[in-house]
């Protein structure tokens, strides 16, 4: 299978993504493995006809937006982001309306149609840098992740507007549950994702995106780490730091859409051109100038 997937990217001139989260075996067939941010660049920086990308649907939505003219693959429409779900469109415009003076800013974690309705985008990897950008007094509405948005309005000393939107997979971590983890693993230092509520992340030693957890893994001096994020990041820090030890809080913690990738439908992606990411124009057209402004920024 794995020469197959080989022998279809070159016939087709495809490049594949895939997030940190995926399968083991999709993040090795890949020849990019990422978070958002990460990805989210990449895309802007291939020359590829065809993006294949392994993950949740709307990280193959910001592909194809950055992307108009190439075509952008999902293996599995049906990879969705609860999360991103949690707000419509026309939620957003109402609030907005509420807010006539605010700024609106979205997690990378949500429909085009939100993005459209954006001042800017931000992931968990910029999110800080970007946040800071705007002046202290200005109004922000942030959606949908209340914890992303409570995380930085705290980093930053600033009140927003937070949309009650969350992670279902980080929802599983509780302060409990990091103090347990300590508890089996004396003095090791916890890593958790920001998307994790806020006892959880006053719970851990750092709140870091999964790119960042990869690479605080890769510089520290430190030999062990308990990881408090999705599953599948452990085969990446494995991979680049075999000398490690990861000890995740809680074997429960999968993102069942990010495990729907496999490489039998990523092997057909490729086989049968299959299934092509599409976002209305005007909608996209819109949605990436809030995408633009994250990267120029970051
Ligand atoms: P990262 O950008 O940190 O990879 O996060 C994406 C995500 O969906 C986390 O749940
Ligand atoms: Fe969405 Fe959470 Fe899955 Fe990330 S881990 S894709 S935020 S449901």
């Amino acid at each position: 299978m794995i020469e197959e997937i080989k022998a279809l990217k070159k016939e087709l001139n495809a490049v594949i993504l895939a997030h940190n989260y995926t399968r083991g075996e999709v993040q090795d067939v890949a020849d990019y493995t990422g978070d958002s941010l990460e990805l989210a660049r990449k895309a802007t920086q291939v020359d590829a006809d065809v993006i294949v990308f392994c993950g949740v649907y709307f990280m193959a939505e910001t592909a194809k937006i950055l992307n108009p003219k190439k075509t952008v693959l999902i293996p599995d429409p049906s990879a969705g982001c609860p999360m991103a779900d949690m707000i419509t469109g026309e939620e957003l415009r109402a609030l907005k309306a509420k807010h006539p003076n605010a700024k609106a800013v979205c997690y990378v974690n949500s429909t085009a149609e939100v993005k459209a309705e954006c001042d800017m985008c931000v992931t968990s990897g910029n999110a800080e840098k970007v946040m800071k950008t705007f002046a202290a007094d200005e109004e922000i509405l942030f959606v949908p992740d209340q914890h992303l948005g409570g995380h930085i309005a705290g980093l930053l000393g600033r009140t927003y507007s937070l949309w009650p939107g969350y992670c279902p997979t980080h929802a599983m971590l509780t302060a409990k549950s990091i103090e347990d983890a300590r508890a089996r693993h004396p003095g090791v230092k916890v890593m958790v994702h920001p998307e994790c509520a806020k006892d959880v992340r006053d719970a851990a030693d750092y709140n870091l995106s999964t790119g960042g957890m990869c690479r605080l893994a890769r510089e520290s001096e430190e030999k062990e780490f308990i990881v408090g994020t999705e599953l599948g990041i452990l085969h990446r820090l494995q991979k680049e730091s075999p000398e490690k030890k990861f000890y995740p809080v809680t074997e429960r913690l999968v993102c069942p859409n990010m495990k729907k990738t496999t490489l039998e439908n990523l092997r057909d992606a490729l086989k049968f051109r299959q299934h092509e990411v599409i976002v209305d124009e005007e909608i996209a057209c819109k949605a990436k100038k809030a995408i633009d402004a994250m990267l120029e920024i970051s």
